[in-house]
């Protein structure tokens, strides 16, 4: 067995199982303050002379912004779904931007559906615990949906690619922002390898799917007009707040003698992992995707 074999083997051993992920957001929600004041739970959209590179929430609401765009949708009576939707972040955007909008969010996480549903009293916005590869979405139902970097706790399996498309009406969009492989995982170089292995353990990720085999899935599934853009260097600004993110993060907890939680370690940990698989250019890139039912 080659090396490269083994360590694959070892990293599907230690990587998310469905429960390791609910543990790790009911714990870990709290500590994304700290990354966003808008509790967004993602990376950031960069445009020159629009976002202030030091301000990280202006790239990661960017990147919001960006995600409506592509959903083309009317700004009025328009239902959305947010799925994998944190603590509400995006949908707190989209609702104060379109207000008219009703945005259903699902998450796995029952701490982020107290806490994300709080934050949405007297707006059109709900948060459900829901599985996104299995909602309670009637089929035909939705004018648009979206994935921030949450398929990927699911691997990008085709099942939440399948239960995006039947919850969709015919003509709306999917859209998903996310990293995405290069190549095969077992084309990885040891380097990439390794950090794909603690990224996934960190952020309890099943893992990524490569880029040329979520366009087939979409095919296969039946999405057309699909588009797929490489953003990642758009993304990367924001990567870059990373360490500076952590060590505030750090800095913090020992000023207030405050323990690390086992679940804030693991953040910290997927964090970095992010940061240096970002560095590895050949083998991770940052996506848009959009698809038409
Ligand atoms: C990194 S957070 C991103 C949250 C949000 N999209 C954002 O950008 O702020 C990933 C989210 O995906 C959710 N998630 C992961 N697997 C899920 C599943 N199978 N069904 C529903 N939500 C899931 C987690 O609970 C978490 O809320």
């Amino acid at each position: 067995m080659s090396t490269l074999t083994i360590l694959h083997k070892l990293r599907l051993k230690k990587s998310a199982t469905k429960e390791k992920m609910i543990r790790f957001y009911d714990e870990a929600t709290e500590d994304y303050k700290f990354w966003s004041a808008d509790f967004n739970m993602h990376f950031g959209y960069y445009i020159p002379f629009k976002t202030n590179i030091l301000k990280r929430d202006s790239m990661l609401n960017e990147m919001n912004q960006q995600v409506f765009n592509r959903l083309q949708i009317p700004k009025q009576n328009s239902l959305v779904a947010d799925l994998g939707c944190g603590i509400g972040g995006t949908m707190q955007y989209g609702l104060k931007k379109y207000p008219l909008l009703h945005i259903i969010g699902v998450t796995l996480s029952s701490f982020q559906v107290k806490e994300g549903n709080k934050r949405l009293k007297q707006k059109n916005g709900l948060i459900l615990e829901e599985n996104y590869c299995n909602t309670s979405f009637k089929t035909d139902s939705v004018d648009g949906a979206y994935a921030i970097e949450s398929f990927c706790h699911s691997g990008h399996n085709k099942k939440a690619l399948q239960e995006a498309y039947r919850i969709l009406k015919s003509g709306s969009k999917l859209v998903i922002a996310d990293a995405f492989l290069k190549k095969d995982e077992e084309q990885l170089c040891i380097g990439s390898n390794y950090c794909y292995e603690q990224l996934c353990n960190g952020w309890s990720l099943k893992g990524l799917e490569s880029i040329k085999n979520i366009e087939k899935n979409l095919n296969q599934i039946g999405f057309k007009s699909i588009t797929i853009e490489d953003i990642s260097y758009r993304v990367a600004p924001s990567v870059l707040h990373v360490p500076i993110a952590i060590t505030g993060f750090i800095l913090k907890k020992i000023f207030r003698k405050e323990p690390l939680k086992p679940q804030s370690q693991k953040n910290l940990k997927g964090s970095l992992f992010a940061l240096l698989s970002g560095l590895h250019t050949k083998s991770f890139g940052y996506y848009l995707i959009t698809a038409e039912k």
